[in-house]
């Protein structure tokens, strides 16, 4: 596992390591080795840019899974992304690893109005660009019987970190904006489910394939705001007009975040994964409550 130690990689980590696997971690920062131990994982050192650390820590491995990524470090953000695919792809030939799961995201599809299906089209810009081409540069690899890449598209992943850390303290300290009328649809997956996810389409998903990563409730941007809002005590957001949120937050961020991408996960659940949360309304008042004890009025699950 590489980006063992972030948001979705512990994720996945603790999907694997209670399902029994022994879970190699690539950590570059000896501090990370306590958080990973802690998920079950097995700490090794070694960086993505490396290519023998890879190969050391890939030997004897049945799969390999990207989650790797710098987004606050500054730099090349493709580095560690792309060229960190093109080396997994290099150390899985050298170790004779049989799969390669791409974590992505479900921000390269354009947003429309229907379901958002594996091959509806794709639009890809900012963080979402490097993802995809990350994406490309893992199935163009992919070779059944040899090295099988598989890719995985996670929605709005909800948990105590992240996007929605952010999302949340700024809904509590009124300062959050909802872009436009929030009538557009997100489609959002509880972090561990998002463990679960990974760890099914590594198992059985199909060479060369791609999975979307959600749960069973796409639901408006406007609703969700309100409803972590009400969970949290706090007023309901305040609106954005989408021309200044491109002005304040750049193009690439506010087009993501007023797109409409009602997301459907068949194609997953074909391969028998389910959504522990089929909701995130089953998920967000537990959360809400262990991130900001005390906080709100309504009584948590
Ligand atoms: N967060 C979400 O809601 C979400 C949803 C859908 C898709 N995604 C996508 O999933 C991917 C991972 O996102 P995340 O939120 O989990 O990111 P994150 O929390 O920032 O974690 C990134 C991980 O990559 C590791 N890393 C960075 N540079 C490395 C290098 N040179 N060698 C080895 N490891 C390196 C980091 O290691 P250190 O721990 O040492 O810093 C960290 O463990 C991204 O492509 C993101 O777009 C995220």
């Amino acid at each position: 596992m590489v980006g063992a130690g972030g948001f979705l990689g512990r994720s996945a980590v603790r999907a694997f390591s209670s399902a029994g696997y022994e879970v190699r971690c690539l950590v570059r920062d000896p501090l990370k080795e306590a958080s990973v131990r802690e998920d079950g994982g097995t700490p090794l050192r070694g960086d993505i840019l490396d290519v023998d650390s890879l190969q050391r820590a890939a030997a004897g491995c049945s799969g390999i899974i990207h989650l790797a990524a710098n987004p606050s470090e500054g730099g090349d953000p493709g580095q560690v992304r792309v060229q960190g695919a093109r080396n997994l792809v290099e150390a899985a030939h050298r170790e004779r690893v049989p799969r390669l799961v791409i974590g992505s995201g479900y921000w390269v599809f354009r947003g429309q109005p229907a379901l958002i299906r594996e091959d509806s089209p794709v639009e890809p810009r900012g963080e979402s660009q490097t993802n995809y081409d990350t994406e490309r540069t893992g199935l163009e690899a992919n070779s059944p019987g040899e090295l099988e890449v598989l890719v995985v598209r996670p929605g709005m992943v909800y948990g105590n970190g992240s996007w929605f850390r952010n999302l949340a303290e700024s809904i509590r300290t009124g300062e959050y904006r909802v872009v436009g009328d929030g009538a557009n649809r997100w489609s959002f997956i509880d972090r561990w489910d998002a463990g679960t996810a990974l760890r099914a389409v590594l198992e059985s998903g199909a060479a060369g394939e791609v999975y979307n990563a959600v749960d069973d409730h796409p639901a408006p941007l406007r609703e969700f705001a309100d409803f972590v809002a009400a969970e949290l005590g706090a007023p309901s957001p305040r609106s954005i007009t989408l021309d200044a949120a491109v002005r304040e937050m750049g193009e690439a961020v506010a087009r993501h975040l007023a797109a409409d991408r009602p997301t459907s996960n068949d194609k997953l659940r074909r391969l028998g994964w389910r959504a522990q949360i089929p909701s995130y309304r089953d998920g967000i008042p537990g959360l809400l409550h262990a991130m900001f004890p005390g906080a709100g009025t309504t009584p948590s699950v």
